[in-house]
């Protein structure tokens, strides 16, 4: 269904994505979308080591006219990606933001060397799931009581060919 006449909060030119780098710079609103995304977000601290400290690490940012909109991190070691954290500001989801930030991401992966990607998302979490699948993720396990915060089990998914859906897809400007 087209995003126009989908029930989101705030309508958005998602043709105006910009996906660049994240530096300890953007962690204040990195922080603010994390706050109202998840029941535990990431502390400043956390996103500051990946950031500095983590070599396997790859943080990307999502910006709309400057507007900082989503983020997602993931690390990459030898041929296996694994995303950590992925982001949409409540008021700018379901327009395809999400769904942009990881074929970005599966086209990154590949550039540093991956073939497959793998992640987990808790199991009540049916939105991000169905995100997941619709980009060609399949479950392939669970982590019984994964998420300390509440007890709740991971669904572990992978999706083993990163190659892009169509040759345009990798003509997209994501980059500034
Ligand atoms: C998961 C998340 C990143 C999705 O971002 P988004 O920009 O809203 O997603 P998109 O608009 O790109 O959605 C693409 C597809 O994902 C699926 N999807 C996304 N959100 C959904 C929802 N709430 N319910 C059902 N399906 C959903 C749909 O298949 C959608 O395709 P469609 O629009 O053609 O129906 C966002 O909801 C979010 O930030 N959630 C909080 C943090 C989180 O849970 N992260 C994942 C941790 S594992």
């Amino acid at each position: 269904m087209p995003a126009r006449q989908r029930r989101v909060a705030e309508l958005i030119n998602v043709d105006k994505l910009v996906i660049s780098k994240m530096t300890p710079r953007d962690l204040d609103e990195v922080l603010e979308i994390e706050r109202q995304s998840y029941p535990t977000p990431w502390s400043r601290n956390a996103f500051h080591s990946e950031l500095t400290a983590n070599l396997y690490a790859h943080y990307f940012t999502a910006r709309i006219d400057g507007m900082l909109v989503g983020y997602f991190g993931m690390w990459v070691f030898f041929d296996e990606a694994h995303i950590t954290n992925i982001a949409v500001n409540p008021k700018f989801r379901r327009q395809g933001i999400g769904e942009q930030m990881l074929r970005f991401a599966f086209r990154k992966a590949r550039e540093l060397g991956a073939t497959k990607m793998t992640l987990e998302v808790r199991f009540s979490n049916y939105g991000a799931q169905n995100l997941y699948r619709k980009l060609g993720f399949q479950d392939r396990g669970i982590r019984k009581g994964y998420y300390s915060d509440t007890n709740e089990d991971a669904i572990i998914m992978w999706k083993d060919d990163l190659s892009p859906d169509s040759p345009q897809e990798d003509e997209v400007k994501w980059m500034m």
